[in-house]
């Protein structure tokens, strides 16, 4: 039997503060016009000093799991994509994992920047497909807030928090994700990166005084290879699916900047409505800006079950990549759908090896792991 891994649950956190451009303007030498004109951004969220990128995956992470009306301890893997980890390890998704009690599930962070939770969607929906997991919550989470330099206004406007998570289930009904292209270019490593903290350069006086503990980007380098590849994923990752760009309902792009958006959207011939965008309201949430504007989405009505919806990004790596999925809803409303595959598949190994066992039995006359 086909199983399809589809998307139950969606949910995202953003913190309360809000920070306006013309607060910006107060920190660095900016203007609301110029951030408003260049990359559409008009505020963005900022982490309370309690919250941290592992609280609000929880928190999103939660909402998904109540929208798709499963417990926690029906997970069985939690993958946090993320730009802005807790610490280099242990990972985001294990503390993830205990906060929301999900005590038989396996987790990992992926490390992709600001396309991450593409691949991390792709690589929760292979799970399921193979038949290793029944179910997996994905999650993109971020505090960028605590990883730039608020003297470097070339960085410091771009940026926000938040976190934005989906439940992937089994079905054994066609749909859920149907496609996905992933790539990336590490010859342009340098372009997007956080340089210190890591081994190749560990924390010292020295990197902190050289301001290497912060985000380092080529704007303009960054922007022309994002312009180049949005359409380039997008058709790729449509054609795979055996679909064309008009079966696609909405495209629910990496919210950076409206300008890469709108080169995207000409360079697709598409109208700006079949792309959602709300980066004014949020700014570049990296790894979690897809799955909070899918959620807006979705709770706009712009996104609704049997829809055709692309999810494309880029970012630091370089990478790039896109998902195309048939948009599902809880399972809980279709419970005639659910697969119970994993035990069923249990069963039938069961019967196999104990077949094995008798063959050889008859064969060595006892069973061969017998003292
Ligand atoms: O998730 C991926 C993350 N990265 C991105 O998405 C970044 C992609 N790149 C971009 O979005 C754009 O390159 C930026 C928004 C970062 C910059 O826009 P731009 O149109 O490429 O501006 P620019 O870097 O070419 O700078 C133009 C001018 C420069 O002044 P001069 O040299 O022309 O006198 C900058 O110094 O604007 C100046 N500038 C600013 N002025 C006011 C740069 N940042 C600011 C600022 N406020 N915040």
């Amino acid at each position: 039997m086909t199983r399809y891994a589809h998307i139950t649950g969606w949910g995202a956190a953003v913190p309360e503060k809000i920070l306006t451009n013309d607060d910006l303007a107060q920190i660095v030498e900016t203007s609301d016009e110029w951030i408003r004109s260049r990359t559409g951004i008009r505020e963005r969220r900022i982490a309370a000093p309690e919250e941290s990128t592992a609280t609000l995956a929880s928190e999103a992470a939660l909402k998904a799991l109540e929208v798709a009306s499963i417990s926690p301890s029906q997970v069985d893997l939690i993958i946090v994509a993320s730009s802005s980890p807790e610490y280099l390890f242990p990972a985001t998704a294990c503390l993830v994992q205990d906060h929301i009690g999900a005590d038989k599930a396996g987790a990992f962070d992926l490390s992709a920047a600001c396309t991450g939770f593409i691949y991390a969607l792709n690589m929760a929906a292979s799970q399921i497909r193979t038949g290793a997991i029944d179910t997996a919550v994905v999650i993109g989470a971020e505090t960028l807030s605590r990883l730039v330099n608020w003297e470097d206004r070339n960085t410091c406007i771009l940026f926000g928090d938040g976190a934005g998570a989906f439940v992937l289930q089994a079905c054994e009904e066609p749909g859920g994700v149907m496609s996905a292209v992933m790539r990336s270019d590490g010859s342009g490593a340098k372009l997007l990166m956080l340089p210190a903290g890591g081994s190749r350069y560990p924390a010292t006086t020295e990197t902190v005084r050289k301001g290497m503990h912060y985000i380092q980007m080529s704007g303009r380098e960054v922007f022309r290879f994002a312009t180049r590849v949005m359409a380039q994923a997008t058709r790729e990752v449509v054609e795979k699916a055996g679909l064309t760009l008009e079966d696609v309902n909405l495209i629910v792009p990496h919210q950076a900047n409206q300008r890469i958006i709108d080169a995207a959207a000409r360079g697709l011939k598409l109208p700006a409505d079949r792309f959602m965008v709300n980066l004014e309201r949020y700014g570049n949430t990296s790894t979690a800006s897809i799955p909070i504007a899918a959620v807006e989405a979705v709770e706009k009505g712009r996104l609704r079950p049997g829809d055709h919806v692309v999810f494309v990004g880029f970012g630091g790596g370089l990478t790039w990549g896109a998902l195309l999925a048939q948009w599902s809803g809880p399972l809980a409303e279709r419970p005639a759908r659910r697969v119970p595959e994993i035990p069923r598949l249990h069963r039938a190994r069961g019967l196999m090896r104990r077949a094995r066992r008798f063959v050889e039995g008859l064969i060595w006359g006892r069973y061969p792991d017998e003292k």
